[in-house]
């Protein structure tokens, strides 16, 4: 049997497809960079259409003036997080894939926000240090390696009852299962001390491949 079946299952298909059947999924221009990023035979990376709404819902839900996403791929999670932006907000995202990044510059050129979008190139862990903002929503979704060393230098700049989301948390369910790989070794320990951390709430949301919701206290 090959040994990735022994990964328990995160969420049912039956019931994903139930539940996907039944919500608001991502419309408009954010359809059509699923479409344009599926042409580069890498939307593996891309969130899926679920977790998609669910950012637009936390972003509708927060009303943030400021939003930071680590790891921008095509910049489909940017347009789902932004939806809850008003004229003055602003979203930065940081991709160091150069080609990822021009791919998503792109995709901003070609839709009308009336929103600020701050596209930046280079390593997440690096050009979080120049954000110098007070950021009410984070989505953290670059190197799973870098989440807890991402984690620790963006706390201090989220406000009071911000809210960070952690995206692939649960690994593909290998996350707490002894056959974990490296990458899910790094998650487990950032869910870890996320769970230790007396300066946040959190919950741990079984969405796509695992949502860590944070809420700052
Ligand atoms: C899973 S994809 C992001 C998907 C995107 N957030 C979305 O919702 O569609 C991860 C991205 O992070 C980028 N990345 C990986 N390590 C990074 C790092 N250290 N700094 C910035 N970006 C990084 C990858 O190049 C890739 O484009």
């Amino acid at each position: 049997m090959d040994k990735t079946t022994d990964f328990p299952d995160i969420t049912s298909p039956t019931i994903q497809a139930y539940c996907d059947k039944y919500s608001t999924l991502p419309q408009g221009y954010i359809r059509t960079i699923i479409s344009k990023t599926e042409i580069t035979g890498k939307s593996k990376m891309l969130s899926g259409e679920f977790l998609g709404q669910f950012l637009t819902m936390m972003s509708l839900l927060i009303r943030p003036k400021v939003i930071l996403e680590l790891g921008t791929f095509t910049g489909y999670g940017t347009l789902c997080l932004a939806q809850g932006l008003n004229a003055n907000g602003k979203i930065y995202t940081i991709e160091k894939n150069e080609e990822h990044y021009n791919l998503a510059a792109q995709h901003f050129t070609e839709t009308s926000t009336n929103y600020e979008i701050i596209n930046l190139l280079g390593d997440a862990t690096t050009l979080i240090e120049q954000i110098d903002e007070t950021i009410d929503l984070i989505f953290i979704d670059a190197n799973k390696k870098q989440y807890l060393n991402q984690y620790e230098l963006l706390l201090p700049k989220l406000k009071q009852g911000g809210v960070i989301l952690a995206d692939n948390i649960l690994w593909k369910g290998k996350v707490g299962h002894p056959d974990n790989d490296k990458l899910g070794k790094s998650l487990d320990l950032f869910n870890q001390h996320v769970a230790a951390d007396d300066r946040v709430d959190n919950i741990i949301l079984p969405i796509d491949d695992g949502v860590n919701f944070i809420i700052k206290r």
